[in-house]
């Protein structure tokens, strides 16, 4: 029998997952990771923990399903995307690993803008340099740690940092390659005048795969420590996004994928390397060979949601709550809810950003500020949505939603009849990990390619259609919606002068 391996390196911890030929999932075991937030606005982890955390989950689903390590036949890598992880000469951790969502790096990205021109930065890069992104935070680091700046020999993201200790080898993929905004987008290789303009030596820079390519094998080092058979091929995978599309068969245009965790995204695949000319939405490669991708990130999807409950409902459960927000008619009577809640990315790129309730009454109960809540963050998905329609993706077959806010019909209703599209739901349900299991399958022949190995095993489950009347309500509240932002951005600056960050 063959099994594929998908580890996932994210935020919240590593995850190790096993699949077979038919892309059952045979075991999954996870171990969390700290967070750490030493300044207002900075976000670190420490790779080491990632490693840590990713030992324990081989080892533990090796334990659990009884699985022979030589029946592995690859593993495919996957995890945050945009992190930046400096090594030395001897492959020693410089410092912690500044995360995606560390927000300290606006003045970078305006140095970078203006040492290139906005316009002539996107049309190599296919993006804006955001503070989310790589490129500022090794600017960063220039300007503020010298001293470790002096010892850098190698720049890697989470997942790479895992391909390192697995396999000795510096490697990449190309989606999580793209997402460092150093990349040639159309070129899919690393962009000679974006890093010679930013004073980064093309050799800290390893070397990039395609998601399917295998990378390096298993040391003998990484066997005795993980358990897993020396030797076993370790594919490229793909920056967490790029592997949960393949994870939902995201994989040709026309299929959508939305995913509604803690962040929440909007992701086409493109067959080409489409721009949005203003840079507003992330435009990277695909984890699928020769594939292009668009994607609109809301940083506090259902992360919002999760927030509004922990301060203002801590005694009951999401069921609950949400049960509630069921017995409200659409549109909350009129309260609005802006999921601003960590800054925003798409389609306002504004560490600045705040979450607001808006349009409160003596009228308005839980029930509709919960569902505001829903509603808001359904909302923000629409820009992302609207603008992917206006980057030349007007042809939409068909929604795959993902991510445990979509698990609650409520709010699939809700992101249906807002998007006046219908929703479906699919079989597989361990996203990035499963994709990056699927890659590793391709890699090794087990599928001719990522589209065979997703139709082969990825099934509809589940339909959300949109109701007719809440349509109409939602165009309405989405128009008021969309104006509340362009007038409270002042005034979010001026709080945060005030007492801000
Ligand atoms: C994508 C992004 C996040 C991280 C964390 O651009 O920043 O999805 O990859 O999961």
């Amino acid at each position: 029998m063959n099994y594929f391996m998908g580890i996932d390196v994210s935020t919240t911890g590593s995850k190790a997952l096993l699949i077979d030929l038919s892309g059952n999932v045979i075991g999954v075991q996870s171990f969390p990771h700290n967070l750490s937030n030493p300044k207002p606005l900075w976000s670190e982890q420490d790779p080491l923990e990632w490693w840590d955390a990713t030992i324990k989950s081989i080892q533990s689903v090796l334990k659990s399903t009884g699985i022979k390590p030589e029946s592995i036949t690859a593993i495919g890598l996957t995890g945050q995307m945009h992190g930046l992880v400096l090594l030395d000469e001897m492959g020693n951790v410089l410092r912690p690993a500044i995360l995606w969502n560390d927000q300290r790096t606006q003045a970078q990205c305006d140095e970078i803008h203006a040492r290139f021109g906005k316009e002539r930065f996107i049309q190599i890069t296919g993006n804006v340099s955001l503070t989310g992104f790589t490129a500022s935070k090794i600017l960063w680091v220039a300007e503020n740690e010298p001293d470790v700046y002096a010892k850098v020999k190698h720049i890697l993201l989470p997942k790479d940092y895992i391909r390192f200790r697995l396999t000795c080898e510096f490697g990449m993929d190309k989606a999580d390659g793209s997402g460092t905004v150093l990349f040639d987008l159309q070129k899919r290789t690393w962009s000679e005048e974006i890093l010679s303009t930013l004073e980064i030596p093309r050799d800290w820079m390893p070397q990039t795969y395609e998601g399917p390519e295998f990378t390096g094998v298993v040391s003998k080092t990484a066997s005795m420590t993980t358990g897993l058979a020396i030797n076993t091929p370790v594919a490229a995978g793909g920056g967490d996004q790029a592997a949960q599309a393949v994870g939902v068969g995201a994989v040709s245009p026309g299929i959508i994928g939305l995913t509604v965790g803690t962040s929440g995204v909007i992701f086409a695949a493109t067959p080409s390397a489409l721009i949005e000319p203003e840079g507003r939405l992330h435009a990277f490669c695909h984890a699928v060979p020769g594939m292009w991708h668009f994607m609109g990130v809301m940083l506090s999807a259902a992360g919002s949601l999760q927030w509004y409950r922990d301060t203002l409902a801590k005694d009951l459960s999401f069921d609950e709550l949400l049960e509630e927000a069921k017995q409200v008619s659409a549109g909350s009577e009129g309260l609005q809810f802006l999921p601003y809640l960590s800054g925003e990315r798409t389609p306002h790129p504004d560490p600045l950003a705040r979450g607001a309730f808006i349009g409160l009454t003596l009228r308005h109960q839980r029930g509709h500020m919960t569902r505001s809540v829903l509603e808001g963050v359904s909302f923000g998905l629409k820009d992302s949505f609207i603008l992917i329609q206006n980057a030349g993706l007007e042809k939409i077959d068909q929604i795959r939603a993902s991510g445990g806010g979509t698990k609650n019909a409520l709010w699939r209703q809700i992101l249906a009849s807002t998007l006046n599209s219908e929703l479906v739901t699919v079989n597989t349900t361990e996203g990035a990990a499963f994709g990056a299991a699927l890659l590793a399958g391709v890699g090794a022949g087990a599928w001719k390619d990522v589209i065979t190995a997703c139709n082969q095993t990825i099934k509809i489950t589940g339909h959300t259609s949109p109701d007719p009347m809440q349509v109409e309500v939602y165009q309405k509240s989405y128009e008021i919606y969309k104006a509340l932002y362009p007038v409270l951005k002042d005034s979010f600056e001026k709080m945060n002068l005030q007492f801000g960050y």
